[in-house]
């Protein structure tokens, strides 16, 4: 049977990419979509592809009218929380691919979501290469005390850190937290310089033109270092095939889990 899904922000960067992927999909079908500036569209019609034959909402509660298994966020993060919770307490399973959620509204979500028996599956990335530099990362955080993050993005990305860089951190916390060798309250100077604390990790975000999206950790030890970066290019096509994955894999598991990897045989 396929999984009936609505997309909030189909008509987005990573939206429409996804949505055209699920246009060529057997097993997963768009019941609804949510763009304010499209409403009152056919999807299909604003992205010049006829199998996408569903209508588009303002509001994710408006689509939400329509019976569907998972609800897909790709929205913004002022809006995207709210969305979520009104999904779970539809009754439907939820991936967040929205950026700019806090570790406190992924408690709250996870309460909701525990609550409604519902599975959430929140990926910062979906693209497999930043799967594998959390992995590699945490392998390393267990070894190694001392890291900092480097998140960087195009100059007109609002939220910071990204997704992909508080993920990163939250993962990492629960490997320890990173120990500068001087506290961040003992620097002399300016300690904004120093970046920010988010979950146990020292971040520090960079938006300039000429960058899509990049990610580094580094670790430190004395007399050696250990970088791992990811880049990625200019198409939102790295991130669809995560996002089809996540959809197939969101209703076999109850509660919050954050990282693809939850769902992938690594
Ligand atoms: N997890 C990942 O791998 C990944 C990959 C790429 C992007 N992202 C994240 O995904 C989010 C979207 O990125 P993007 O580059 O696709 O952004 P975008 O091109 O600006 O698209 C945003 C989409 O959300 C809709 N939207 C925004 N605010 C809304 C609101 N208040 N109510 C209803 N619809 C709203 C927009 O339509 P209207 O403006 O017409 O409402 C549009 O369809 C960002 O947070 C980004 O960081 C994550």
């Amino acid at each position: 049977m396929s999984i009936r899904i609505i997309l909030a922000g189909a008509t987005g960067w990573a939206g429409s990419a996804l949505a055209l992927a699920i246009a060529k999909s057997n097993d997963i079908t768009l019941v609804s979509a949510v763009s304010r500036t499209h409403a009152q569209h056919i999807l299909g019609d604003v992205l010049n592809e006829p199998l996408l034959n569903c209508p588009v909402y303002a509001s994710a509660q408006e689509a939400l009218a329509h019976p569907c298994e998972v609800f897909f966020d790709f929205t913004k993060p002022d809006v995207a929380k709210s969305n979520v919770l009104a999904a779970l307490h539809q009754g439907v399973h939820v991936v967040i691919g929205t950026s700019g959620l806090t570790d406190a509204d992924y408690a709250e979500i996870a309460t909701v979501a525990e609550h409604c028996r519902l599975g959430v599956l929140a990926v910062g990335n979906f693209a497999l290469t930043v799967v594998l530099l959390q992995k590699f990362s945490e392998i390393a955080a267990r070894y190694i005390p001392q890291w900092e993050i480097v998140d960087y993005a195009h100059d007109d990305k609002k939220d910071a850190p990204s997704g992909t860089a508080r993920e990163l951190a939250y993962r990492l916390s629960n490997i320890r937290p990173s120990e500068p060798t001087i506290q961040l309250a003992q620097t002399h100077g300016v300690v904004e310089t120093r970046g920010t604390r988010v979950t146990g990790s020292q971040i520090h975000s960079i938006r300039l033109p000429g960058y899509t999206i990049s990610v580094e950790i580094i670790f430190g030890m004395p007399d050696q270092k250990l970088i791992i970066r990811h880049d990625s290019g200019s198409s939102a096509q790295p991130y669809v095939d995560g996002a089809l994955l996540a959809i197939r894999k969101v209703n076999t598991f109850v509660g919050l889990r954050r990282g693809l990897d939850n769902v992938l045989d690594l």
